[in-house]
């Protein structure tokens, strides 16, 4: 099925899913967003990709306007949704692009379901569980936006995924950014945090992926470090490391040319 357009509304796994849906061609290219934004956080891909092939982004349950009740969040049903949202859109494989939360759902995805991926995008993420420490801040955090609101949250998290060169000469993104972060419900941030918390590690399986795979990072990646990307880029058969100048966590909105670059040279390398 495809019905081409943005803020598109699809029923899958129980859930009304908004996504965009753009251009035609090739598999499909499709974009998961990290935590906790939603999928405008990929607009200078699907501009960028839309003319070659058929680009989608979607908001995870809970994020955007995916809203529905986040009584139960986990990696896996965040992976259920996206491969039943396939389902539904009878795409049987595609070009999948995860960053950061984002990628820690399509490592679980693509352990679950191989079958389903062509290549995969894994960016600033990590196949690692959590510490207990990192748990420990999780939970801490959940308590202040219970007692606080999400505005004391939002400014911390702003600060913490753009590198220095961002923050002091983006300040249009990255007011932006803490704008969707200040639109995301205390509910899902909560939900997510948790589900975060409690993920699974995913380290153990990259031996298995036999798919062909770009890991991209922010050289100034501070949640999830550079050491990380090199850790699933020894592990995953057939990989590429990409590392990003002057970019920090959300390396496709700092230096998007760079990012789609190193997307195009790989999706391209795909077609040989
Ligand atoms: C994200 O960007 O998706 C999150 O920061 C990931 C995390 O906190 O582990």
């Amino acid at each position: 099925m495809l019905i081409n357009g943005k803020d598109i509304t699809i029923h899958a796994n129980g859930l009304n899913i908004r996504y965009d849906d753009l251009g035609v061609g090739g598999t499909p290219l499709l974009f998961i967003h990290g935590f906790p934004f939603d999928k405008s956080m990929w607009q200078p891909q699907l501009d960028f990709f839309k003319t070659g092939s058929r680009v989608i982004a979607y908001d995870i349950r809970g994020f955007g306007k995916t809203t529905v009740s986040m009584e139960e969040a986990s990696m896996s049903l965040f992976a259920d949704d996206l491969v039943e949202m396939m389902d539904v859109l009878e795409i049987p494989q595609v070009i999948a692009c995860g960053l950061s939360m984002g990628g820690y759902i399509l490592l679980d995805a693509v352990s679950r379901y191989p079958e389903r991926f062509k290549a995969i995008i894994l960016s600033d993420t990590q196949c690692i569980a959590d510490s207990p420490e990192g748990k420990e801040k999780r939970y801490k955090t959940i308590e202040l936006i219970k007692s606080v609101g999400l505005n004391n949250f939002a400014d911390g998290f702003v600060k913490n995924i753009f590198c220095t060169e961002s923050l002091e000469n983006k300040k249009d993104l990255v007011e932006k950014i803490k704008q969707v972060i200040l639109s995301t419900t205390s509910e899902t941030v909560i939900a997510s945090l948790m589900a975060l918390a409690k993920r699974n590690e995913r380290c153990t399986d990259l031996a298995k992926i036999n798919v062909p795979a770009l890991i991209v990072c922010g050289k100034e990646d501070k949640i999830t470090p550079l050491a990380q990307s090199e850790f699933m880029h020894a592990h995953i058969a057939d990989s590429v490391l990409a590392a990003i100048e002057n970019a920090g966590h959300m390396s496709n909105l700092e230096q998007p040319e760079n990012f789609n670059r190193h997307l195009a040279d790989f999706i391209s390398g795909l077609r040989k």
